[in-house]
């Protein structure tokens, strides 16, 4: 059952349309009205489109000796609270019990999206945005209000996101709700992107790993259950949520952050581009272009696959293989030599495979000599077949 919470505010009125597709599209919709929701719109409105009547007091609904914010809390698979005001954001971050809809957030165990809608000034005040950052860091998801003309007729963010708009969210919600859990409490460590080498204070050598593969995958483990690291170059990405994200640069840096990690790890996927060699002089000041010729002298990283195929002891080890030639033979000597349970192998010449592409095109190798050739595919969906190997391994 999808519980909705509506509280007071103009965008109220938006809300009879989100029961109505919900309902039409086969979920049993309970609504349930804050006092001041009731002042912008009927509980009849609700309870005609949901055909089930609407929850407005906490003493007027017990039936049969029944506790019903219990009983609706322990029956709602997902919580939207929308319109979302200031007050009840508030009320959450405090744990405040006050009315009925407040006792139930605080009793059920399921998913929670909250569609905050109000003024802007009010929407970006520090103490909104500081209590929608706690309640995020305690799982609350959130829909991030649109920006335009306002019903207090401010221009600015703070708008309810169409209908639609919050349908879908709720519908990706409970799909994701759905994902198999098979990862459940394993530790995955994943490097992800491309590290920086300085050269001096103004440039650096680097590759063009995007760290979208590396990213893909710790999304993926994060649903599937798993407790993920993510070591990770400089990107443009968000970080996924409920990964632990360890943001580094260099080779070095990568190396460090990744044995601090290892022994208690479960499963390791290196989707990183490491630089295998960095200058062996940092210069302090900018490099001047008085010479023609520039010559740097540059020495080998440690490769930090090898270094935990050395250490490895029950850890699952998955490694990349980014070739532009002899992809299979150079993958298999990666993984016998990195001592590796797993390679993928791209071919960063392909089109749609490896670097700044939304795609893979990859053959995975295990260390039984097993050779997969998938074909053209999302990374997500590499990310997935990635993840299912690493299981047949343990
Ligand atoms: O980030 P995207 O834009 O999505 O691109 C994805 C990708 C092309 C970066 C990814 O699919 C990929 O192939 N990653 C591995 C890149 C790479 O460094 O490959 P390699 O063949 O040079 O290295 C082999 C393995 O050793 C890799 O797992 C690498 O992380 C690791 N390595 C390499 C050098 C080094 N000094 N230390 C390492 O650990």
């Amino acid at each position: 059952m999808i519980t909705i919470g509506v509280t007071g505010g103009i965008a109220a009125y938006k809300i009879i349309d989100v029961a109505s597709l919900l309902t039409k599209k086969g979920y049993e919709v309970q609504a349930v009205m804050t006092k001041n929701a009731t002042e912008f719109v009927a509980p009849l409105t609700f309870s005609t489109i949901t055909s089930k009547p609407v929850i407005v007091d906490m003493f007027k609904q017990e039936k049969d000796g029944a506790v019903l914010h219990i009983e609706i809390a322990k029956k709602t698979e997902l919580l939207l609270i929308a319109p979302a005001t200031a007050n009840i954001i508030a009320k959450l971050k405090n744990g405040l019990a006050d009315d009925f809809l407040t006792t139930m957030t605080l009793a059920t165990k399921c998913k929670v999206v909250i569609a905050p809608a109000m003024n802007s000034n009010m929407y970006t005040n520090q103490i909104v945005q500081e209590n929608i950052e706690y309640l995020k860091s305690k799982g609350f998801l959130f829909i991030e209000p649109d920006s335009g003309l306002l019903a207090c007729g401010d221009i600015g963010i703070g708008k309810l996101p169409t209908a639609d708009k919050i349908v879908s969210y709720v519908l990706k919600t409970i799909e994701e709700m759905n994902i198999k859990q098979d990862l459940l409490g394993k530790k995955y460590l994943i490097t992800a992107g491309r590290t920086v080498e300085a050269i001096d204070p103004m440039r650096y050598l680097s590759n063009y790993s995007t760290g979208k593969m590396g990213y893909a995958l710790a999304t993926m483990a994060q649903k599937r259950g798993a407790i993920v690291t993510l070591i990770s170059g400089p990107t443009n990405l968000k970080p996924p949520a409920g990964v632990t994200v360890v943001n580094v640069r260099s080779a070095m840096e990568m190396y460090e952050e990744v044995h601090k990690y290892f022994k208690d790890t479960d499963v390791v996927i290196k989707a990183a581009a490491v630089a295998d060699f960095r200058p062996k002089e940092v210069q302090q000041d900018k490099i001047k272009k008085g010479a023609d010729t520039l010559t740097l002298e540059l020495i080998k990283n440690p490769d930090i696959l090898k270094s935990l195929g050395d250490a490895k002891e029950n850890q699952i080890l998955v490694g990349f293989a980014a070739e532009s030639e002899n992809l299979i033979e150079n993958a298999i000597n990666k993984l016998n030599s990195k001592n590796l349970d797993i390679i993928v192998a791209n071919n960063i010449k392909q089109d749609g495979a490896g670097f700044n592409t939304d795609t893979n095109i990859a053959t995975i190798i295990d260390k039984s000599g097993k050779i997969n050739n998938l074909s053209k595919m999302s990374k997500e969906e590499l990310a997935n077949i990635i993840l299912d190997k690493t299981r047949m391994e343990r």
